[in-house]
């Protein structure tokens, strides 16, 4: 409960009161005054409530001002100020009285902040990866969400922390560590976000455990490919120490720590080749496809021939969030069929997707080069020989064609196996039978590699005729 001299606040519970009378409240009235209240008496722009509030429909400013005033009304002079030409800033509460809250966590408050502004594009197609998860977390204490790079681990993984938190009245607070290379610099940066002190000069994990103490927190530990050794060890501790604690981590691989449990995302569905409209309409990729234009002002007319194109898109693109989002900023310039014309060539060029993006999300040829840098040399030679599978490939298969004097068989299948923990492949079970297919835009990345390497045409023929020899080992 947030208590504002005479009003009070439940986040959880959707309630306001005066003076301890409950109060009528729009939905929207009450989103507003959420989006306020999490950013912890820092300004929130008109944009941000727009974003949040109506993240589909095009809002005249006059809507926020009523339901402003409406704030304004409930909560009397003096504790909603308006930034002229900006924005509005709620005053921060007199007092918190979430359930074992801790007091002053304006450190973790400012965490919050930062998942809203995560939050202002709706998550699609993710319902049951997000219920998976939410289940995950009443049961673990450190969960980690993994998959290929740009599938949508941070995003999803905000998202549950954020309502799983609200739930249990627990703080969030989020740590990326995509910039960070040493357990220092992890070190200092979970310090900082937690508001925290160093005991010397050099951050202990000791530090972090004494600063997390016993709060009710969920650690979201966000991006952590580059540090898992730093982070396992860091996980391990705070969770041996803390009982109430929830460490969330996204990694490209998992951390493989005491006590972890994984789970693993797939790009969104995509559409059969012959699905009707409706069937089309309704799969994970295409409604991201269309959710994200009109979220950013987007057109694209709904006719049939219009919807083939676009899903035609999303397969090539295969189903990855973050390519669809840079397509549909492409495809605003270039129309849908342009667009489809350039994939046809290649589709690591795309890009221009938000501005504030990790360079390694600014194109698609970026995001798989973070993955690639993290490869020894005999697994990046076996990605890129593994570019002659079109489809889907079984391991012995795989092995006979891509092992070589350089790289033995046994050599060939370690690095197969470590290339799928490290999510660059995808892992298809149909019964007992168990196949692997590189991503599109790994595959596109791997080619590219070959060819450069000059191995393409050696590869591709010992690809050709171990097919004719033994064609189940591999998808038509
Ligand atoms: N289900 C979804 N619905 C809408 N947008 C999504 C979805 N999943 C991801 N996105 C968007 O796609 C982009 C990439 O997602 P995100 O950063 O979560 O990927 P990631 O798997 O964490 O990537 P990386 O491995 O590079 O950290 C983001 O801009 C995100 O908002
Ligand atoms: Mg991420």
């Amino acid at each position: 409960m947030y208590v504002f001299d005479r009003v009070a606040v439940s986040l959880d519970g959707r309630q306001v009161f005066r003076d301890g009378q409950a109060q009528p409240i729009g939905a929207r009235a009450f989103d507003i005054l959420e989006l306020l209240i999490r950013s912890a008496g820092k300004l929130v722009t008109k944009d941000e409530i727009m974003r949040l509030v109506w993240p589909t429909t095009f809002v005249v400013e006059n809507n926020i001002q009523v339901h402003i005033s409406a704030l304004r009304k409930l909560f009397g002079d003096g504790w909603i100020r308006t930034v002229p030409g900006r924005g509005y800033q709620l005053r921060t509460p007199s007092q918190m009285t979430a359930p074992h809250a801790p007091s002053q966590e304006l450190a973790a408050a400012k965490a919050v902040a930062g998942v809203i502004t995560q939050r202002s594009w709706p998550l699609v197609g993710r319902d049951d990866d997000a219920n998976t998860l939410y289940e995950m977390l009443q049961r673990g204490s450190l969960v980690t969400v993994s998959g290929p790079g740009g599938v949508g681990k941070t995003r999803l993984a905000l998202s549950v922390a954020r309502a799983w938190a609200d739930s249990n009245h627990f703080q969030v607070c989020h740590v990326d560590f995509a910039g960070h290379s040493t357990q220092h610099s992890c070190l200092l940066a979970v310090l900082e976000k937690l508001g925290g002190a160093a005991g010397s000069n050099a951050p202990t994990i000791a530090d972090v455990v004494q600063t997390v103490g016993d709060r009710q927190i969920v650690l979201v530990f966000d991006n952590c490919e580059r540090v898992l050794q730093a982070v396992a060890s860091l996980c391990e501790c705070i969770a041996a120490s803390n009982g109430h604690a929830v460490i969330l981590t996204t990694s490209r691989e998992p951390l493989r720590a005491m006590g972890e449990r994984v789970h693993s995302i797939s790009p969104l569905t995509l559409p059969e080749e012959n699905a009707g409209e409706a069937e089309t309409l309704a799969s994970g990729a295409i409604s991201m496809f269309f959710e994200h234009a009109r979220a950013s002002g987007i057109r694209f007319p709904a006719d049939p021939g219009t919807l083939n194109v676009i899903a035609d898109i999303c397969r090539r693109l295969g189903g990855l969030p973050l390519a669809i989002e840079l397509a549909v900023a492409r495809a605003a310039l270039l129309g849908v069929q342009g667009l489809l014309r350039e994939l046809e060539k290649s589709i690591l060029w795309l890009s221009g997707g938000l501005r504030t993006a990790h360079p390694r999300q600014k194109t698609l040829r970026a995001t798989v080069e973070w993955s690639y840098a993290l490869l020894s040399e005999p697994e990046c030679a076996v990605l890129r020989r593994l570019a002659v599978f079109p489809r889907t490939f079984n391991l012995a298969g795989a092995c006979d064609v891509i092992s070589c004097a350089d790289i033995g068989r046994d050599a060939a299948l370690t690095s197969v196996l470590s290339l799928a923990k490290k999510s660059l492949l995808t892992l298809h079970t149909e019964g007992p039978v168990k196949s692997y297919s590189l991503l599109p835009v790994e595959r596109a990345y791997a080619i590219e590699r070959l060819m450069e390497s000059g191995e393409w045409p050696c590869f591709r023929s010992r690809y050709v005729s171990s097919k004719d020899n033994a064609p189940a080992n591999f998808a038509s």
